[in-house]
């Protein structure tokens, strides 16, 4: 008889700027799971393979990249990213980390790649998973699966506080355009393309605080029979 209980997973799929990391993150918290920025993994690979001088191009170079990335989570208030021993939180949260992960993340090996890696974060007492296939690819047994949006005037806006809030100098227009453009790859890409699993719940944050949309998900995990602290 299996003894090991499964462990219970959220995932928290959506588009750049639908709020899903300071959800996944505010839902970790107050659950006391553990977090998995799936977008931090392609932005690390992303630049390992700028760093290790690999072009962006070739696919079975950066799955190498992937397969045998050096990099570390930190969990708790002071969330770190190291690459190599090298702290990289900040580097990784450029536009221009987001666009070349974008592309690396369109390789069907660099996404295979990265699969146990990702599914190695699903440890008691349990995951929040953030990501654009966490639902549909990495976890599809998922508890909840959670399908965040948001019109796109608004994640622009999002995104262009959180990152002027960074010391991340940028431009609305230019990032409404850069998001645009992101968006379009990832929901048209012939691999993991962005999109609700069949069993996700959706919810349009456009009008919500990232408060209201937390509740909401605790609401459900309590309906689920879940503990939410
Ligand atoms: O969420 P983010 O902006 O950090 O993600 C960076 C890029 O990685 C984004 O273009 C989409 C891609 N990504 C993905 O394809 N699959 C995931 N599970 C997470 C991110």
């Amino acid at each position: 008889m299996r003894s090991a209980a499964v462990v219970p997973i959220v995932t928290v799929d959506g588009p750049s700027g639908s709020g899903k990391g300071t959800v996944s993150r505010a839902l970790a918290k107050r659950l006391g799971w553990h977090l998995l920025d799936s977008g931090a993994l392609y932005r690390v690979t992303a630049l390992a393979a700028q760093r290790a001088g690999v072009d962006l191009g070739n696919e079975a170079e950066v799955a190498r990249v992937a397969a045998s990335l050096d990099v570390q989570f930190s969990e708790g208030e002071q969330e770190r990213v190291l690459l190599a021993g090298d702290d990289v939180t900040h580097e990784l949260r450029t536009e221009q980390c987001g666009e070349a992960a974008s592309k690396v993340a369109a390789m069907p090996a660099v996404r295979r790649a990265l699969l146990d890696r990702q599914r190695a974060f699903a440890v008691p007492p349990g995951l929040v998973a953030d990501g654009r296939d966490m639902g549909t690819g990495v976890f599809p047994d998922a508890l909840l699966k959670v399908f965040l949006t948001a019109s796109p005037e608004e994640r622009a806006r999002r995104r262009y506080k959180q990152l002027i809030e960074k010391g991340i100098d940028v431009n609305l227009h230019d990032l409404s355009r850069e998001i645009a453009q992101r968006d379009e790859r990832d929901a048209n890409r012939p691999v993991a393309p962005l999109a609700p699993a069949a069993d996700a719940r959706i919810i349009d944050s456009t009008r919500m605080s990232p408060e209201e949309v937390t509740e909401r998900i605790l609401q459900w995990l309590r309906e689920a029979g879940v503990m939410t602290g």
